[in-house]
């Protein structure tokens, strides 16, 4: 049994409290930490099974009996709690990303040099189901070689302007979980990124310094193109969808729907929505992510998404930005 903390109680904190103590067999949350912690996100906790409440993350980093903690706290504080936990011996699962700046990463990176802590970042998309069926599909030839990956990633809803000026931009925010998908389904590096971007869903994003609406290519080390297309908002729900194309075939996935039922009548043919949002999407994949974290941790094998994989979809977001910013291609080492 391996013994948790979670230090984080907002979105995707709460998620990893329910997905441990409902789906994962082999670990205990026992205590959650959040400055901001009020009430009833206190009383949630303890009736879903959690032992200790606590304003104070440092509790969890003190406490001999917890072997492992979740990084579920705002962006900026991700490197430095990283640090922090991995010289206090804990095991770190860290939300994405580990920060905006590289430097910061690095600071982990050399953390870990030496150390028997276990490290995986959060990048949940790879273990959804149909988007390990993809890259199954790929990495077992049965598409031969890849000579294109196409992700379409769009939100239901656009962020507010607050969340937006801390969220470190669109491709850093967002963008950065296609990022990780194209490395992931290209089983290989990014070498050259070139941005078309715009804001065409909402004026106050654009006021606040973002974008809402992006067109990113990418050139991968094995000489794959791929494409990816963003939007804050698609009316019609959460589309999440990949395909790879190759000299053999493709193998691609739509999105996920709560049934698979078609009504055909006098007016049309319709379908169901895709599931709406992140949460709806993907309860599974990260209650999987959670559970090879604590299989890595039990069986002392290596994490499946280590520190590096965490750098790099940063440096593709860097590269991203910086395309945009200047109107040209960026290659990924001008970021490195
Ligand atoms: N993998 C995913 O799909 C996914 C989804 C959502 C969010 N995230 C990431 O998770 C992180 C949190 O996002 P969220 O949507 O849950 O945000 P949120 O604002 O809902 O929650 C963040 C929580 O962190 C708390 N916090 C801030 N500083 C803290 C500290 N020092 N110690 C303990 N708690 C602290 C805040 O009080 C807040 O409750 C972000 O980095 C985000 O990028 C990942």
């Amino acid at each position: 049994m391996v013994t948790v903390g979670i230090i984080g109680a907002g979105r995707i904190g709460k998620v990893h409290v329910e997905s441990i103590c409902t789906k994962v067999a082999d670990a205990k949350v026992k205590t959650l930490a959040d400055p901001f912690m009020n009430d009833a996100t206190a009383q949630w906790a303890k009736n879903m099974g959690v032992e200790n409440i606590t304003k104070d993350y440092k509790e969890i980093l003190a406490d001999p009996e917890i072997d492992a903690v979740l990084i579920c706290s705002s962006t900026d504080t991700h490197s430095a709690i990283s640090v922090e936990a991995i010289k206090a011996g804990k095991h770190v699962f860290c939300e994405k990303p580990i920060d905006h700046d590289v430097s910061k990463i690095k600071e982990v990176v050399r953390a870990l040099e030496g150390s028997n802590v276990k490290y995986q970042v959060g990048f949940n998309r790879r273990f959804d189901h149909n988007f390990e069926a993809v890259q199954r599909a790929a990495a077992e030839g049965k598409v031969g070689d890849i000579h294109l990956i196409k992700i379409t990633s769009r939100d239901p809803e656009p962020p507010s302007a607050e969340y937006v000026k801390v969220s470190g931009g669109m491709f850093l925010d967002m963008t950065i979980h296609d990022f990780d998908m194209v490395r992931f389904l290209a089983g290989c590096d990014a070498e050259e990124v070139y941005t078309q971007a715009a804001v065409l869903v909402d004026p106050a994003i654009g006021e606040a310094g973002d974008v809402d609406t992006a067109v990113i290519t990418v050139k991968m080390e094995n000489g794959a193109i791929a494409v990816i297309d963003n939007s804050r908002k698609a009316v019609y729900g959460y589309d999440q969808r990949a395909e790879v194309f190759g000299s053999k075939g493709m193998a691609a996935t739509g999105n996920d729907t709560a049934s698979a039922m078609v009504l055909s009548n006098g007016e049309g043919v319709t379908g169901e929505k895709p599931l709406h949002f992140f949460l709806e999407r993907y309860m599974d994949a990260y209650a999987k992510e959670i559970k090879c974290f604590i299989e890595a941790i039990e069986k002392d094998t290596e994490t499946p998404l280590g520190v590096m994989d965490g750098l790099k979809p940063v440096l593709m977001g860097l590269a991203a930005k910086k395309s945009m910013e200047e109107h040209r291609p960026v290659k990924i080492s001008e970021i490195e």
